[in-house]
């Protein structure tokens, strides 16, 4: 069976918990060889990802260049607006095409059915690079960043303020897996898709939905925001006004635990959706975050190949 990497919940706990030890030991093991040479293991060596890309990245498009680099393979970026896909070729011949060159697809998109889609019509692993739904990778990178400095995710509560994007969707799923606690504080309009919180719940997951940021952050772990506007979105006074109470301020931080830590998939806009005081303060591990998006990512890759798990 192929193995795609298309939503948190579609793995189950031990999956998840050996992507994110994977991650961790070859992080370790890495040591301080440049970041454009091969792990010692090579252990993807010859094999090629396509990163189909609709909408703009920094971070996920350079982690997964890199990791595949890292793991002795090589990638092609492809943007629609210069593939056959953006002028109406389907998604599914598409992906026909590319499995039979390729071996493994990222896709960032804006419709998750294109995605699916995608999954459905492939002969290789294909990996969801965000979509207007769920952001998966971003949440192992996050995971990590709190193993790293808690060495613990179950049992922490993990506060998010603002909207009930994609972000927070694939957080809601880990949570679930991997028992940590999720106090969401966002505007009645702006709640997480219900599906997916009820699938959280019935699989054991705690996730709460506050109209009170206070009621959230007390006593958190971790605290994660996202920006108020996604991409594709479109912004309006209204939506940034409903969401004014749940910026992420040193006031609403203070009564999260004392070492509690600051997470953000990025890019941020300080004074919207966090305070620069919270982002670039002591609490903020976004770097480390930034940066275990390539951890996360190796991991992932060899975990679609059936090296992990
Ligand atoms: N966090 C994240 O996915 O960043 P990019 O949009 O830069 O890839
Ligand atoms: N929620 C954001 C995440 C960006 C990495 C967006 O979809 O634009």
């Amino acid at each position: 069976m192929i193995r795609h990497f298309l939503d948190i919940a579609d793995l189950d706990g031990n999956a998840l918990a050996a992507i994110l030890d994977d991650a961790l030991v070859a992080k370790r093991a890495r040591g301080v060889r440049p970041k454009g040479a091969a792990d010692s293991d090579a252990s993807l060596a010859g094999h090629t990802l396509a990163m189909i890309f609709e909408k703009n990245s920094t971070r996920t498009r350079t982690s997964f260049q890199m990791a595949i680099r890292q793991l002795g393979g090589s990638a092609m970026v492809m943007e629609t607006g210069s593939m056959q896909l953006g002028r109406g070729e389907t998604v599914a011949d598409t992906a026909r095409v590319l499995s039979r060159m390729v071996d493994a697809i990222m896709i960032r998109t804006d419709d998750h059915a294109k995605l699916v889609e995608m999954a459905e019509h492939a002969d290789v692993p294909v990996i969801n690079g965000l979509t207007d739904r769920s952001h998966p990778c971003q949440i192992v990178a996050d995971m990590l960043t709190v193993l790293e400095h808690r060495s613990r995710l179950a049992g922490t509560k993990w506060a998010w303020l603002g909207d009930g994007n994609n972000v927070l969707t694939s957080i809601i799923e880990a949570g679930s897996l991997l028992k940590f606690e999720v106090a969401v504080a966002c505007p009645e309009a702006l709640q997480p898709p219900s599906d997916i919180v009820t699938a959280a719940r019935e699989r054991g997951g705690s996730v709460t939905i506050t109209r009170d940021p206070h009621e959230a952050v007390a006593g958190a772990d971790v605290v994660v925001t996202d920006t108020w506007i996604s991409m594709g979105q479109k912004g309006g006074e209204a939506k940034l006004a409903a969401l004014e109470p749940f910026r992420v301020t040193p006031d609403l931080m203070q009564r999260a635990k004392d070492d509690a830590l600051f997470l953000h998939c990025l890019p941020a806009h300080r004074g919207e959706e966090v305070s620069a005081e919270i982002i670039d303060g002591p609490q903020s591990v976004v770097w480390d975050e930034a940066e275990n998006r390539l951890h996360a990512q190796k991991a992932i890759l060899r975990w679609c190949f059936g090296l992990i798990g």
